[in-house]
């Protein structure tokens, strides 16, 4: 609806200039700061939502979101930190402070189309001039699954705004037809599904089972495994899809891995299908498999309950690389709290620039919870994004350390694509970023390995590395004997005498 506003409002702007008006109420963002430049997020802060009933005969009410996803409020706390740290920084960015609108999907794509109208639109009811045709932001974070950042690139798309992911891996993301401005911190699935084709193949496993999430994540991944494996000799003796939504056809699945001979499942899923599939698991008793994993579940913190690791004790998978950013623990836990958190009482539908606290106040409750701060993965691509966005306006602003930046300078969306294109810096830690010609990073993963500690905690432990970056014959190294195997077995013969 916004959006057919938009495009009227430019139409009409060479007569006579109309006042620009947003159609409907203006979405609020979830948390932000105004700023000579602006940075969007999407993330599924919440995973629930409640429809309001349509009657079609009264204005509906708005979305209800519930069920907190810590793991992706984590995300939108990450990209502050990041923003913040620039801001302070005269090195990047000097003179020029940087805002930011953060919007809650609540894992729903309808929310997210709202919410990449008001990042485009901004929220303001009127500017009370002509629209500026001019996006809100200068670049969006997001999202993290791959079916959402396909909407999202979509609609953003034609309009050559930048959108960075940290995690959407689906190769199909790839297509710069398609998606001409996007771009991602992390690798194609492309690299993914070759590295579990050498995992595979480097114990000789020639009988396996194959499930994924019906998605274009789990769908695509998939595809390029099962090809590369056939290649290598594997044999299937199923592959199984499921979505989150079709219960029924998850207990076919597990019907199937519970008749099956194959030791060896390879589990291209989504953390939320992972987590269906193993509460099935478990309730059936369903032990004794060699779960491979994906950089999706394999360690994902949500997963580890006290009756999981009989299920995926000993599962081998690739992983991002653990992010190690100083300083974040302190601003996670109080920095942000203080400075950054603010909500208001109250409805209102007026620019604020603070959500409503009643709908928010699940969210004061992770005010307490710190005990994931290790295990930060995913966070670390959201770091890169930032800064790969702030390069992008250091060299278009012109930025010198003595001089400042020329804010005269009317940055467009796809002038920041085209800068995007050409970043490549190394961060605080010592990683280089640069994209390659798809908009990807180039494909750096951990292999790890779920082991139990000798306190009874369950540990993601690294076993080996896939870089696509080496020479061919170098790329894959895994440590055998590091290796603990479901049953808290030291070999792998138990798998390998399965062979049929
Ligand atoms: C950025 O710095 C300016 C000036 O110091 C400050 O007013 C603003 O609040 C800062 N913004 C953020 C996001 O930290
Ligand atoms: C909303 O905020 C505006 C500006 O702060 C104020 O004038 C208006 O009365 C508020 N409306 C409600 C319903 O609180
Ligand atoms: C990025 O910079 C590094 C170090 O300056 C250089 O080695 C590398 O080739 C550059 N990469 C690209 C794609 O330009």
């Amino acid at each position: 609806m916004v959006f057919v506003g938009l495009l009227f409002a430019f139409a009409a702007a060479e007569e006579e200039a109309p006042v620009c008006q947003i159609l409907g109420s203006p979405e609020i963002p979830l948390l932000s700061k105004g700023g000579d430049v602006t940075i969007g997020g999407a993330f599924s802060i919440h995973s629930k939502i409640a429809q309001p009933p349509l009657s079609f005969t009264v204005k509906p009410t708005r979305l209800t979101c519930s069920s907190v996803n810590l793991r992706e409020f984590r995300f939108a706390q990450i990209m502050i930190f990041a923003i913040e740290e620039i801001n302070k920084s005269d090195v990047l960015l000097p003179n020029v402070s940087i805002g930011y609108r953060i919007y809650d999907n609540c894992g729903s794509t309808l929310s997210s189309m709202r919410a990449v109208m008001a990042l485009m639109n901004g929220d303001e009811l009127t500017t009370g001039k002509s629209c500026s045709g001019q996006s809100a932001v200068h670049a969006i974070i997001g999202e993290s699954e791959s079916s959402s950042t396909i909407v999202l690139s979509r609609t953003t798309g034609p309009f050559k705004i930048p959108v960075i992911s940290h995690s959407a891996t689906c190769e199909c993301l790839s297509n710069r037809k398609e998606y001409p401005s996007f771009f991602r911190t992390i690798a194609s699935d492309l690299y993914q599904s070759r590295a579990l084709t050498q995992l595979v193949k480097h114990f000789g496993w020639t009988w396996v089972g194959a499930v994924n999430s019906d998605s274009d994540y789990g769908n695509n991944g998939m595809a390029i495994f099962l090809a590369a494996a056939q290649e290598e000799g594997v044999c299937f003796e199923y592959t199984e899809k499921f979505h989150r939504e079709e219960p029924e056809k998850l207990m076919k699945v597990v019907e199937v891995i519970r008749k099956s001979t194959a030791r060896v499942i390879v589990a291209f899923l989504a953390h939320v299908e992972m987590n269906n599939l193993l509460e099935q698991l478990s309730l059936h008793n369903i032990t004794g498999r060699q779960f491979i994993g994906v950089e999706a579940w394999i360690t994902a913190d949500s997963l580890v309950t006290p009756t999981s690791f009989t299920v995926l004790g000993g599962s081998l998978g690739f992983a991002v690389q653990k992010a190690n950013i100083s300083g974040l623990d302190e601003f996670l836990t109080k920095d942000f709290w203080q400075g950054e958190f603010k909500c208001k009482e109250g409805h209102n539908n007026s620019i604020t620039g603070a959500a409503p606290c009643k709908e928010n106040h699940n969210l004061t409750e992770l005010k307490y919870y710190n005990d994931d701060v290790t295990e930060l993965r995913y966070s670390g691509n959201i770091y890169k994004a930032i800064y790969a966005v702030a390069y992008s306006l250091h060299s278009m602003l012109k930025c010198s350390q003595s001089q400042g930046c020329d804010r005269t300078v009317k940055v467009t969306p796809w002038q920041a694509v085209e800068s995007l294109k050409q970043v490549n810096f190394t961060t605080k830690n010592g990683e280089q970023v640069w994209f390659d010609s798809t908009g990807a990073a180039v494909a750096l993963y951990e292999v790890v390995n779920w082991q139990r500690g000798s306190d009874g905690s369950v540990h993601f432990k690294p076993v080996g590395y896939y870089d696509a970056s080496l020479p061919p014959g170098k790329k894959f190294f895994l440590k055998n004997d590091a290796i603990m195997w479901p049953g808290g077995n030291t070999e792998a013969n138990m798998l390998t005498k399965s062979h049929t």
